[in-house]
C-alpha cells in the first residue's frame, strides 16, 4: 500500500520555517506513525532564495520567490505563512484559503488585525485556519482552550506571554540592574529584537491577548482597544519595594469575564503587575512563558512552557499540520471551527472603571505632615490603603525620599483622580509610579 502525502508549502524559511523543516526531517517516522501518512514539502517561498547561512539546509529547487504559483500548485494542501507582518502575510493567507487551501499561521499580528476577515474567508471557503504557534510558541494554550476547556466558563486568565520582557524584568529581579542595560544585554545575546518596542512595549502581548480573549470569551476585541503598557515604567527600586511585601514584578496579561452572561462585559489589559511570591506566575522566569486559567469547571490550571525558538514553535505549527491532515482525512474540514464565532459583541471595561489593588510609590521632601496629606488624599478619593512603607530620612541633596502604599481593591478612576491631585502638592518630588497588583 503506498503511503498518503499531504502537500505543505512554507511561506518563509527564517527561524520558523527552518525549523518546521528541521522538525520534519527528525521526527518523520513517529509523524508518519501518528498521521499514518507523510507531510512533504513541496515548495518553500522567501525574499531572497541566494541567501545564504540559512538555518537549514533546504534543496535550492525547492525554493522561489512566487508566491502565487506555489499557493496554486495542485500538490499542495497546506499553505503555512511563517513570513510574519501583516501587509504581505495578509494577502498571502487570503489568496491560499481562496485557492482553498488550508492554512498554518504563527502570525499573531495578523490574527489580532484581520483574524475576523481571514476567518470568514476560511469558513466560507470551507478550508481550516490554525495558529496555535501564534501564541505562548510552543505552549499548546490554543489547543487547550478550544478543545480541552470546550465544555467549561473560562472566568479569567492571567498570563506571561512575552519572552523578551519575561527575561528582562527577571533578569532585573535577578541583578537589581536597571531596565536599560538588561535590554542592551538582551539585544547582544540575540533575545531581544533590534526594535524591540512590539516587545517591551506591550504590542505584542496585546496581539496574543486579543486571540485568546477570543478564545476564552468569544467576542472580537479591537486590539487597539486593549489597554496595554510597556515594562519600561518597572525600576529596580520597585523590584525591592515588591520584594519587601511578598510580590515579584511580571509582565502580564490579564483578561476576565463580568459577570456569567455570554454578553456580560469583559476587562482586557497589558501592563507589568506585581503578583504574589507563593503564586505558580511568579516562577515563571527567564524567556518562559505561562497561561494560568481559571475556569468554572476545572478551577484554576496552568500551561507553561517556552513561548518561542525555532524547535518549539515549529512543534507547534506542524502538530497543527498534523490537526488539519486528521480533519482532511475525516473530511471534517470546516466543521473543526477555527475558533468560536462571536455570537455577541462583549462591550471591553473601560481602564477608568477596572478595580484592583495599586502599588503606588512617591517620591516627596523629607518634611513632617507628608504621610498624613498623602493618605488624606487618597481617603477622598476612596482609596484604601493595605500596608504603607517610608524610607528614612536621606537628606534634600540625594533627591526624593520613597513613600510606598499598597491599597486595597480600588477603582481605577478613582486612584488616577487622587494621584492628580497629589501630583500637585508642592512636597511631591516627582510624579506617582504605578504599578497595579494581580492576585489569583
Ligand atoms: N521566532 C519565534 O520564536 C516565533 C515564535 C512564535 C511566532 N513567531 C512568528 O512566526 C513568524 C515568522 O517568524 P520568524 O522568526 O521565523 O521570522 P524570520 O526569521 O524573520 O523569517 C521570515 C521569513 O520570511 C521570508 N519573507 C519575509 N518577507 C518576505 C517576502 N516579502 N516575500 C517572501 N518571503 C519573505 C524571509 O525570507 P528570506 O529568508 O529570504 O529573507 C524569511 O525566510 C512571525 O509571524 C513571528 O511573529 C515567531
Amino acid at each position: 500500500m503506498t503511503t498518503r502525502t499531504i502537500g505543505v508549502a512554507l511561506l518563509g524559511l527564517g527561524n520558523v520555517g527552518g525549523g518546521v523543516v528541521k522538525l520534519l526531517e527528525a521526527n518523520a517516522a513517529a509523524i508518519e506513525a501518528r498521521l499514518g501518512a507523510r507531510l512533504v514539502v513541496r515548495t518553500v517561498v522567501v525574499r531572497d532564495p541566494d541567501k545564504g547561512n540559512r538555518v537549514v539546509d533546504v534543496d535550492r529547487s525547492l525554493l522561489t520567490t512566487d508566491l502565487e504559483a506555489a499557493l496554486a500548485r495542485p500538490d499542495v494542501d497546506i499553505v503555512c505563512e511563517l513570513m510574519g507582518g501583516t501587509t504581505l502575510a495578509r494577502t498571502a493567507v487570503l489568496a491560499a484559503i481562496a485557492h482553498k487551501r488550508h492554512v498554518v499561521t504563527a502570525n499573531k499580528a495578523l490574527l489580532a488585525e484581520h483574524g475576523a476577515e481571514v476567518f470568514t474567508a476560511a469558513e466560507h471557503a470551507g478550508v481550516d485556519v490554525y495558529y496555535e504557534a501564534a501564541v505562548c510558541g510552543g505552549v499548546p494554550i490554543i489547543r487547550v482552550l478550544r478543545e480541552g476547556l470546550a465544555s467549561d466558563r473560562i472566568e479569567a486568565i492571567h498570563g506571561i506571554v512575552n519572552g523578551t520582557s519575561n527575561y528582562i524584568l527577571s533578569t532585573m529581579t535577578e541583578t537589581r540592574r536597571p531596565f536599560a542595560d538588561i535590554l542592551k544585554e538582551a539585544q547582544d545575546l540575540g533575545y531581544a529584537e533590534a526594535d524591540p518596542t512590539l516587545d517591551i512595549g506591550g504590542g505584542d502581548a496585546a496581539h496574543k491577548l486579543a486571540i485568546l480573549v477570543n478564545l476564552c470569551f468569544g467576542t472580537t476585541v479591537d486590539v487597539h482597544a486593549i489597554s496595554t503598557e510597556g515594562i519600561d515604567v518597572v525600576d529596580p527600586i520597585d523590584l525591592g519595594y515588591a520584594e519587601k511585601f511578598g510580590y515579584v514584578i511580571k509582565p502580564l496579561v490579564i483578561a476576565r469575564a463580568h459577570g456569567e452572561e455570554a454578553d456580560s462585559p469583559i476587562e482586557a489589559r497589558v501592563h507589568a503587575a506585581l503578583i504574589p511570591n507563593n503564586w505558580l506566575l511568579a516562577d515563571v522566569s527567564g524567556a518562559k512563558n505561562a497561561v494560568y486559567v481559571q475556569s468554572y469547571a476545572l478551577g484554576p490550571s496552568m500551561y507553561y512552557g517556552a513561548g518561542a525558538g525555532m524547535l518549539p514553535t515549529a512543534m507547534a505549527v506542524v502538530s497543527d499540520m498534523i490537526e488539519i491532515s486528521r480533519n482532511m482525512f475525516a473530511r471534517a474540514g470546516a466543521h473543526a471551527a477555527p475558533r468560536p464565532r462571536p455570537a455577541v459583541a462583549r462591550p471591553l471595561i473601560p481602564l477608568s472603571d477596572i478595580k484592583t489593588q495599586y502599588y503606588l510609590r512617591f517620591g516627596v521632601s523629607d518634611q513632617p505632615g507628608v504621610l498624613g496629606q498623602l493618605m488624606t488624599i487618597l481617603g477622598a478619593h476612596g482609596v484604601s490603603i493595605a500596608q504603607v512603607v517610608q524610607d528614612g530620612a536621606r537628606g534634600e541633596t540625594v533627591g526624593p525620599v520613597w513613600v510606598v502604599v499598597l491599597t486595597h481593591i480600588a477603582r481605577e478612576g478613582n486612584v488616577r483622580a487622587a494621584l492628580g491631585d497629589i501630583d500637585q502638592l508642592p512636597f511631591v518630588r516627582e510624579p506617582a509610579r504605578v504599578i497595579r497588583i494581580a492576585g489569583r
